[in-house]
């Protein structure tokens, strides 16, 4: 069989057999074989409100109707950008914010990690380049990205990196205090995942990201918490840094903005940033892309948030993420698995030794679940729209799948 004409990303180049989905209804997808599957993974993070929603689509068509697309560039803006910042600003985990859009997360990482080095040379500090991220962190493909990456394979073979990132162990804020003291003067960030994801569902440890803040305020550098997963309601909050009361100074966003059914991200720009950003007005700042703050992914956003509130989504991740805990403690209490670790509502469960987490993975999908392996993991981070029939579905077919 040959390869298709399509390169996928993160796969073997030589892999011929896909599964194609073609539709989708709330918490579940279907293939072009008239297999349905329970969407565990939320597409990748991402679908909050769920698939098939009449309102997003509405939205959508609406917002195409009356402009499909206009830059943003100087002099120009649009109505559903315009209010989709005002939105995202008065929920933001810090006050005194603004808004910018890109596109994909990994647009909105660099965008953060050149604002931060750009707010210290405008503060009169071109000297503070450093950026710290930190081991497992995920920060999406772009240079700036991967040069934060913490999962080594993804780091390799590219290159040179963008210079001056440093990665430090996770969880361990000594580490992170060497670095500055080392480099002192000379750090413009620490950028990090507030629950870090693709590397593999690790919540921060107690008072990890607290130590953070206070390493970033004695040093007088930027915290950036990257929240492309964590951001728009998966922790039972808007942001993960509220449900942490931690401030960040910058925030990076993505995927459940719009529950993906328009590409869209950004950063969120606090007052320190504000301030240096503001402070000259012949100042131009010589970033952007062709279609940050593009009228469909902003009205997909503003629809979004819509449902988020209408229907409770927030509440409704507590109570999702509650449920999905207390399945899968039951499988570690009979052992069937060997870590169980999240909040909210991301989860991931480690298999036991020898068990191959891809092969679990392809039995659930045979069994109508699709979960993420991830190394020796498989992660579980559903709609929060998902019903508790379908989450104990979930675990049910996990411990099919392990069992085996
Ligand atoms: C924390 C985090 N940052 C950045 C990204 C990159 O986002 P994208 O794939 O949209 O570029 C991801 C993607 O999963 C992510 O989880």
């Amino acid at each position: 069989m040959d390869v298709p004409a399509f390169l996928h990303p993160f796969t073997p180049p030589s892999r011929t057999e896909f599964i194609r989905i073609v539709g989708g209804d709330g918490a579940v997808v279907w293939d072009d074989r008239g297999n349905r599957y329970i969407d565990g993974l939320a597409s990748l993070w991402y679908v909050n409100v769920g698939h098939g929603r009449q309102e997003m689509i509405d939205a959508i068509a609406d917002q195409a109707a009356r402009l499909a697309a206009y830059h943003t560039f100087d002099p120009f803006t649009n109505e559903p950008a315009d209010r989709l910042a005002e939105r995202i600003v008065g929920i933001a985990p810090m006050t005194d914010t603004r808004v910018f859009f890109a596109n994909s997360g990994s647009e909105a990482v660099d965008t953060a990690m050149k604002l931060a080095r750009l707010v210290h040379r405008l503060e009169g500090h071109p000297e503070r380049q450093v950026i710290i991220s930190r081991e497992h962190g995920y920060h999406g493909t772009n240079y700036g990205g991967t040069s934060a990456q913490g999962i080594a394979p993804n780091r390799e073979g590219w290159g040179p990196l963008v210079g001056e990132v440093v990665n430090v162990p996770a969880n361990n804020l000594e580490e992170v205090a060497r670095v500055f003291s080392d480099r002192a003067g000379e750090v413009a960030a620490v950028l990090t995942e507030p629950v870090q994801g693709a590397g593999g569902v690790f919540p921060p440890p107690e008072g990890y990201l607290e130590g953070l803040r206070r390493l970033c305020d004695r040093h007088d550098a930027l915290l950036i918490m990257d929240e492309v997963i964590t951001g728009f309601g998966r922790l039972g909050r808007w942001f993960a840094s509220e449900y942490y009361g931690v401030e960040p100074d910058l925030v990076t966003f993505a995927k459940a903005v719009t529950s993906g059914y328009v590409p869209l991200s950004g950063v969120i720009v606090g007052a320190r940033s504000r301030a240096a950003l503001e402070a000259e007005p012949e100042f131009v700042f010589r970033h952007g892309y062709t279609y940050s703050g593009h009228p469909l992914g902003c009205a997909a956003g503003l629809a979004n948030l819509d449902i988020h509130e209408s229907e409770g989504l927030l509440e409704r991740a507590t109570h999702v993420g509650r449920r999905l805990s207390d399945g899968l403690q039951s499988l570690y209490a009979d052992g069937l698995v060997s870590d169980v670790r999240g909040v909210g509502a991301v989860w991931a469960v480690g298999m036991p030794e020898g068990t191959d987490a891809f092969a679990v993975r392809q039995r659930m999908i045979e069994r109508g679940v699709i979960v993420r392996p991830l190394g020796d993991s498989l992660a579980i981070c559903p709609p929060l729209v998902i019903g508790d029939q379908q989450v104990d579905t979930i675990v049910d077919v996990l411990a099919e799948a392990v069992s085996r």
